[in-house]
């Protein structure tokens, strides 16, 4: 998504089918991540999901007539202020009235007036998706310019099984971000670490730490929304990762030092935004450690962890940029990019990104200044917001370099 001082704004177009209500979760997203989104439901799909909701999850006003607010022309204003008009679900009646361009309802005079990208997302029985009059009616809106997302094949309504599945809300939304950023990874391959590792020291327990995976998530999607062929490394994420990467999973430092080293081979860019253990158990036992034989004190002999991006700057081929994250608990910003910058020439890395972490800062969904400290520069640049946002700023920063 463009930055939030410009929300891009985008029509929610939904039609009468029983996976309107997953259309719920698909505005929630996109108001999270930032989007101002007006819903225009047809009438019929107002009598799955009704109004109160889509107003409350769109926070935006909602019409589905064309005679409400006739003094403002709404009819055509909404079309034309749209960034983006994505319909889901979309069902053969509105592809139909869209492939003829009908007027009739508030929707389909919406997208008329509109030249913005439009996304469908399809959901119906095997039978009629697979009918010729919808095949025919899509391939015309795609040959127009529609993005189309799914359907997928799964559990139908009625316990059928087949085509027809209304994509996952997640899915669709980043189909839609990924059409208002402008596409500058293209052929660029990205591969970010993401999470926090556990080291076992028995079967039952490990030593870890409190990331979430919510940055490298957010960079993995920044990355693909802009393009990019992307790997996500992860290491026991609290958050679920974006669609359309190829996720790995490395659960300890061991894992992801194996991971990150072969994806690194072949990638543009490395991003490490994982937190990865400092040290890990000499000897992890087979068996659960007993508090009977351990007594009242227990220290387990710890070895160094392998310092995964330092190995990653040392052996970085030409051409290759590798960025690493340090999290700092200093107060004083100076001290922190001081702290950074000696762990940016330790690591032999291009750009470290700062932030202050406490234990009420820095971890999960919230708001994060980032300062990107780059090798060749003695000036540093802060980017705030969302970690969504910050994402997207910290790899249009890389790009301006
Ligand atoms: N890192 C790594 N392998 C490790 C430890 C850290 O690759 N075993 C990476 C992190 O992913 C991050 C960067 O190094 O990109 C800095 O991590 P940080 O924990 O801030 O620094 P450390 O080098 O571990 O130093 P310290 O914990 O002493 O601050």
């Amino acid at each position: 998504m463009p930055d939030a001082a410009a929300a891009p704004r985008i029509v929610v177009g939904v039609a009468g089918g029983i996976a309107a209500y997953k259309a719920v979760s698909l505005v929630r997203e996109l108001v999270r991540v930032g989007a101002d989104v007006t819903v225009v439901p047809t009438e019929s799909a107002l009598k799955f999901v009704g109004r109160p909701t889509w107003e409350a999850v769109s926070r935006n006003k909602v019409s589905d007539d064309l005679f409400d607010d006739v003094a403002t022309v709404r009819h055509v204003a909404l079309g034309r202020s749209a960034d983006a008009i994505v319909i889901a679900p979309v069902t053969a009646h509105t592809i139909a009235s869209l492939a003829a361009g009908l007027a009739g309802n508030l929707l389909g005079t919406t997208v008329l007036a509109s030249s913005a990208p439009l996304v469908l997302a399809p959901a119906m029985h095997t039978e009629m998706w697979e009918h010729p009059s919808v095949r025919a009616n899509m391939a015309t809106l795609i040959a127009r310019g529609a993005t189309v997302v799914g359907p997928e094949t799964g559990e139908l309504t009625g316990g059928d099984v087949g085509a027809g599945r209304m994509s996952e809300p997640e899915a669709i939304a980043e189909v839609v971000q990924s059409l208002l950023v402008p596409q500058t990874l293209v052929g660029q391959r990205v591969v970010v670490s993401a999470g926090g590792t556990r080291e076992p020291i028995d079967p039952v327990r490990f030593i870890g730490n409190r990331s979430s995976g919510e940055m490298g998530v957010q960079l993995a999607r920044a990355a693909r929304a802009r393009g990019a062929e992307v790997t996500l490394v992860a290491a026991n994420l609290e958050v679920p990762p974006p669609t359309g990467v190829t996720l790995v999973d490395a659960p300890t430092a061991a894992a992801m030092r194996e991971a990150m080293q072969e994806a690194a081979t072949t990638s543009d860019l490395v991003i490490m935004a994982a937190a990865v253990a400092d040290w890990v158990a000499a000897e992890p036992t087979q068996e659960k450690l007993k508090k009977t034989e351990l007594g009242e004190t227990f220290s387990p002999l710890l070895h160094r962890a392998p310092d995964i991006l330092g190995e990653l700057g040392a052996s970085k081929p030409a051409g290759q940029l590798v960025v690493g994250f340090s999290a700092e608990t200093a107060v004083d910003s100076d001290q922190r990019e001081t702290l950074a910058r000696e762990k940016l020439r330790a690591k032999n890395v291009d750009v470290m990104c700062v932030n202050q972490v406490s234990d009420q800062l820095g971890f999960g969904n919230v708001e994060t200044i980032v300062t990107m400290i780059h090798h060749a520069s003695p000036q540093s640049r802060s980017v705030t917001g969302s970690k969504h946002s910050v994402a997207g700023q910290i790899l249009d920063a890389l790009l301006d370099r």
